[in-house]
């Protein structure tokens, strides 16, 4: 029982009491704590209860300022609750079979009640979640906050930022349309210009030579079940990562010097908590820049959420995802363009298909993997686009403009056979 708890209120032990009493006990069985009002009820809240134990009692200021992280990581895990939830809501309604798939779509559009919006909410959130985790990434570089101790909770995010690709591609063949068919043969056929094993990866995506019936059962099971698990994981240990590395990164405090210094030789001494990194379970050596997480971190990650809902709402009710003919394979679309996301790639593959499809984006994802091993300074951290890391930033933002170039000619610019055309 924690000092906070209500004693038992069994009073006179009739049975008009014990009834009387049971919804306060079944509420104190549940909730711990009263609302918090003290420092130790704000910690013991943020211990005992599951939501919350995630939350480390207390957090660094600079973790709470808007302009530093931007809420993006915040952001991409709300957008992906979103997605679990209207994705099992469409489970109930959807088909994996190439003669029922297309009219589940029309059914979401015609008779099932706020079925297109639920598809709405579904598709503008899976984009978004690639946009948002792709801002995160940078983010993330810009700030410096992939240096050690991080290494490995930026290598992690990056199969994060894979994962989250492949499971949006995999949704994209779902509705079993013309972009949807089409889009994954020409993504699926990059795959193919892999050297040796490109054609045995294709295969293995597909279950065959061509995108079919084995395809679209193959890529809803990793869709609905095997990379969302993948992801959950993922995510679970880059959240208890970012426990271990002592929080988010901020930049670098000056220790002060201990009040009685060069008086007496003080022997250093930790509490128990002192074994866990971060400034503040260190006793006295640097301000104390922290505040409880309990309500401030909490207020903070509810308003992201409220605003992360909100503009879904918005864009689902003005907007509706597409849904083109039913699928024939005699007639591709001209040009047939891959998911937007893709659309670097496959404007790269129509200069060289190995390099484009292959080549420079294996480079890429090595190096990015590579970035803090590479990168083993540790100054300028905790700050955006901090003068020290002049080079490094330099050369990611300008591998980042080339990748929205390359992806905004492929959206706009390209036309038949791949043609150059203006979109105005
Ligand atoms: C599904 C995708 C992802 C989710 C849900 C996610 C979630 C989060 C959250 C909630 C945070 C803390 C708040 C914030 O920094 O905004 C965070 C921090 C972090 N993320 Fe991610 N992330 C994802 C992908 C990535 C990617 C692609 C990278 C880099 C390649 C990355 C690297 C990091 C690092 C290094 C931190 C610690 C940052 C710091 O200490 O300042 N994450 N992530």
């Amino acid at each position: 029982m924690t000092p906070t708890q209500e004693p038992p209120t069994q009073k006179s032990g009739t049975a008009l009491a014990t009834l009387r009493e049971l919804p306060q006990n079944v509420w104190n069985s549940i909730f711990r704590n009263p609302l918090p009002s003290t420092d130790l009820e704000r910690s013991s809240t943020s211990f005992t209860n599951f939501f919350l134990h995630i939350h480390p009692v207390k957090v660094n200021k600079n973790t709470l300022r808007p302009t530093y992280t931007m809420g993006l990581g915040l952001i991409a895990t709300f957008l992906f609750v979103i997605l679990v939830v209207t994705g099992v809501l469409l489970m109930f309604y959807y088909v994996p079979s190439t003669t029922q798939a297309y009219d589940r779509m029309l059914d979401l559009r015609g008779t099932v009640a706020f079925g297109i919006f639920l598809r709405n909410m579904h598709r503008w959130s899976a984009h978004g979640m690639v946009a948002i985790v792709f801002l995160h990434m940078c983010r993330v570089y810009f700030t410096g906050a992939y240096k050690r101790p991080r290494e490995f909770n930026w290598v992690l995010g990056v199969l994060l930022l894979l994962v989250t690709l492949f499971l949006s591609f995999t949704g994209y063949l779902l509705p079993w349309d013309q972009l949807a068919f089409w889009a994954i043969t020409v993504g699926t056929s990059i795959a193919g210009y892999a050297p040796l094993v490109g054609k045995q990866m294709q295969f293995v995506l597909l279950g065959d030579t061509t995108v079919g019936q084995e395809a679209l059962l193959r890529f809803y099971v990793l869709h609905v079940a095997v990379l969302p698990a993948v992801l959950v994981l993922m995510m679970a240990i880059h959240f208890w990562r970012i426990r271990k590395d002592g929080g988010l990164s901020r930049p670098e405090v000056a220790a002060a010097p201990p009040p009685d210094a060069g008086v007496v030789k003080i022997k250093k001494v930790y509490g128990l908590q002192g074994f866990v990194r971060g400034p503040f379970t260190k006793l006295g050596n640097v301000p104390d820049n922290s505040v409880y997480s309990w309500p401030n971190l909490l207020m903070a990650e509810l308003f992201v959420f409220v605003l992360t809902i909100s503009l879904i709402l918005v864009v689902a009710l003005l907007f509706n995802a597409p849904l083109e003919q039913p699928v024939n394979v005699m007639h591709p679309p001209n040009p047939a363009k891959a998911p937007w996301y893709f659309l670097g790639l496959q404007e790269m593959v129509s200069y060289s298909a190995f390099w484009g499809g292959i080549g420079i984006p294996g480079l890429m994802v090595a190096m990015l993997f590579a970035v803090p091993y590479i990168d083993r300074t540790t100054h300028g951290v905790g700050k955006w686009f901090a003068k020290e890391r002049l080079l490094a930033n330099t050369i990611f933002l300008t591998l980042v403009i080339l990748n929205v170039i390359f992806i905004v000619i492929g959206t706009f610019f390209r036309g038949p056979n791949w043609t150059l055309v203006s979109p105005f």
